[in-house]
């Protein structure tokens, strides 16, 4: 029987050319760069240009992981879109995104899973692939995180940034690379606990970010480190055999907890909150895509990738490079 996977063909990220550290945040709000690092890790974050749209992050991505897969546009036959902030309520980002790279066919379709936009993606983008007759799907996680903050609210605006990284994922056969499992789950009940309070029904406004910090840390290490330990157990792989763990970028204190909960070295945790701080749906392809190009991530190697946020919503995706 013929074992179809989808391989990694490239990978790609963007962060706007804005940063803003810790020390300007102090300038907005009542906070410090001793707080913030101590209690997240982060130290600056990329902040778009006016004019600048999710969609244009996505595309320069989207254009870095073509260029690294040896591809063009007219390769692909599917765009997936992780976002929270899409350009408009609709058409959807990955449409808009599908006439700036001048594609004519194939398809284009937007997912709203918050931080876990991006492993949600993968696993759909894989089924896709395995369902047919899909060959070449660019993945994306793309946004703008800066223009749902309250920049009022030092609980929530000192943690998020804007970027967009890109996978792109293709058909092949009988190989050992690809994807070999994701694991999604969410669970509605807590929605309240990190939602925007805007949207176009209810209010017919986009929001602000809300988020109860303390109780979601506390889900996301539980929840995180049991859908890694799934995703891998379910192919009856080893934590000990997976190379790298390419974690959501939320905050340090998250990525060291899991990384001991699951005996993993600190060094194998791709850690890229300092500079980028969370960016949401992009910040799994944003680590993983810094990774490749500093040489960490190589051919072969075995990936757990993982994230967590609104809904709630969280996963994980095993893959070999
Ligand atoms: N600067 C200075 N002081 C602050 C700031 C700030 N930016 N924010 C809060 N404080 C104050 C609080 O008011 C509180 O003061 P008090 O003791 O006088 O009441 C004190 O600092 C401690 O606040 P805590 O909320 O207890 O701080 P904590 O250690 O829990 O850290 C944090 C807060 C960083 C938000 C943490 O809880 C966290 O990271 N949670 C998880 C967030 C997360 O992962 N979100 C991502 C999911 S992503 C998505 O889906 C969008």
């Amino acid at each position: 029987m013929t074992n179809i996977r989808s391989v990694v063909r490239g990978v790609g990220s963007y962060l706007p050319a804005r940063i803003m550290k810790n020390d300007e945040l102090a300038s907005i709000v009542d906070t410090s760069d001793a707080w913030i690092r101590e209690r997240s890790g982060i130290e600056q974050r990329h902040i778009a240009a006016d004019g600048e749209f999710t969609s244009d992050l996505g595309v320069a991505a989207a254009k870095n992981a073509l260029g690294h897969a040896g591809l063009t546009s007219h390769d692909i036959d599917l765009i997936i879109v992780a976002t929270t902030t899409p350009d408009l309520t609709f058409p959807s980002t990955a449409t808009i995104i599908q006439e700036k790279l001048g594609l004519r066919g194939g398809a284009a379709f937007d997912i709203q899973a918050v931080c876990s936009g991006f492993v949600y993606a993968v696993h759909v983008a894989d089924a896709m692939i395995k369902a047919g007759p899909y060959r070449n799907v660019v993945v994306i996680g793309a946004e703008t995180f800066s223009r749902i903050l309250d920049w009022e609210d030092r609980t929530t605006c000192v943690l998020f940034g804007d970027g967009a990284g890109a996978m792109v994922l293709g058909r092949e056969d009988n190989t050992e690379q690809g994807v070999i499992n994701s694991f999604i789950r969410s669970d509605g009940q807590h929605c309240d606990l990190l939602y925007v309070d805007g949207g176009p029904s209810r209010t017919q406004t986009v929001g602000h970010v809300r988020m109860e910090g303390k109780q979601v840390f506390r889900h996301a290490v539980k929840d995180i480190a049991l859908a890694m330990k799934t995703c891998v157990g379910q192919v009856g792989i080893d934590i000990k055999d997976v190379n790298w763990m390419v974690p959501h970028q939320a905050n340090q204190r998250i990525l060291d907890g899991v990384g001991r909960q699951l005996g993993l070295k600190p060094e194998q945790v791709i850690s890229t909150v300092a500079k980028h701080a969370n960016t949401s749906a992009a910040s799994v392809p944003l680590a993983f895509d810094t990774a490749v190009r500093d040489g960490r991530i190589k051919r072969g190697d075995l990936a757990l990738l993982e994230a967590f946020g609104g809904g709630f919503t969280w996963g994980a995706s095993l893959l070999r490079y």
